[in-house]
């Protein structure tokens, strides 16, 4: 895969070594919780990078399911996987592109994250992704969203956050998000799936959605989103310069 940012060159061209010495925001939690939202702001108000780790699911089994690979064949997809052309637009010219393609919507269906959930599940699929995702960590930062970024792609992070929120709260939001869009939706159809989704995210053998030892957890069920981005912004500035 060539997973492009157009704000710099290849980020596989980056030294390894020093690499680690750059600071990492990660940011896990269910989906729903306010990870997309928080991890933008913070990487814009602290001029960082951005991975959307879950991004990258999507965009494997969008591709996949284009290319009518079987979404539970775990060889397929993990050479799919190395194959595929990615472009992450930020700014103005925010959205992601396959084979020069703007797929920015097709992948924020729930369809779509439920289809990124299961190929999320292969291992070899997890494997062939885990390279890329830690290309991502350039200077001078970079905020990593995702459910493994404190656990398995960025053990290491200066600051790792947990993000929670009820399910019951994670779906109103995402009901309000489709209302908003002008996309019909109904609550407790909504729930079901989140719940879907969090069992198979939590359960699964490989990178099972848990929380760091180390990480910091913020339910924000109730808190306001810049309330939680003062929190999040706190917590790395006291442990960068
Ligand atoms: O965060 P998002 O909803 O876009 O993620 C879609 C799916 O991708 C998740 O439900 C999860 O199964 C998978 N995922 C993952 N590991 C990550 C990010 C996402 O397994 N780091």
């Amino acid at each position: 895969m060539s997973v492009n940012d157009t704000s710099t060159t290849s980020p596989l061209a980056q030294n390894k070594h020093l690499a680690t010495h750059i600071p990492v925001l990660a940011i896990d939690g269910p989906g729903g919780a306010g990870k997309g939202t928080i991890s933008r702001l913070a990487a814009s108000r602290l001029g960082w990078h951005y991975l959307d780790s879950g991004a990258l699911y999507r965009i494997l089994a969008y591709a996949g399911s284009l290319q009518g690979v079987d979404l539970q064949d775990e060889n397929a997809l993990s050479q799919l996987a190395g194959k595929l052309d990615i472009r992450f637009g930020i700014g103005s010219d925010e959205g992601v592109w396959l084979d020069g393609e703007e797929i920015s919507d097709q992948i924020r269906t729930e369809q779509a994250g439920a289809a990124a959930s299961r190929v999320a599940a292969l291992p070899l699929v997890r494997e062939a992704l885990l390279q890329q995702q830690k290309a991502f960590r350039r200077s001078p930062g970079l905020v990593a969203d995702g459910r493994d970024m404190g656990t398995v792609v960025f053990p290491d992070a200066t600051v790792k956050v947990f993000l929670t929120a009820s399910v019951e709260e994670r779906a109103q939001r995402r009901y309000n998000q489709l209302i908003a869009k002008g996309i019909d939706g109904k609550l407790c159809d909504l729930l079901a799936d989140i719940q879907a989704r969090d069992e198979r995210d939590s359960n699964r053998s490989v990178a099972p959605l848990r929380p760091a030892a180390d990480a910091v957890l913020i339910d924000t069920s109730q808190m306001g989103i810049n309330e939680v981005l003062i929190t999040v912004l706190n917590l790395i500035n006291l442990q960068t310069p």
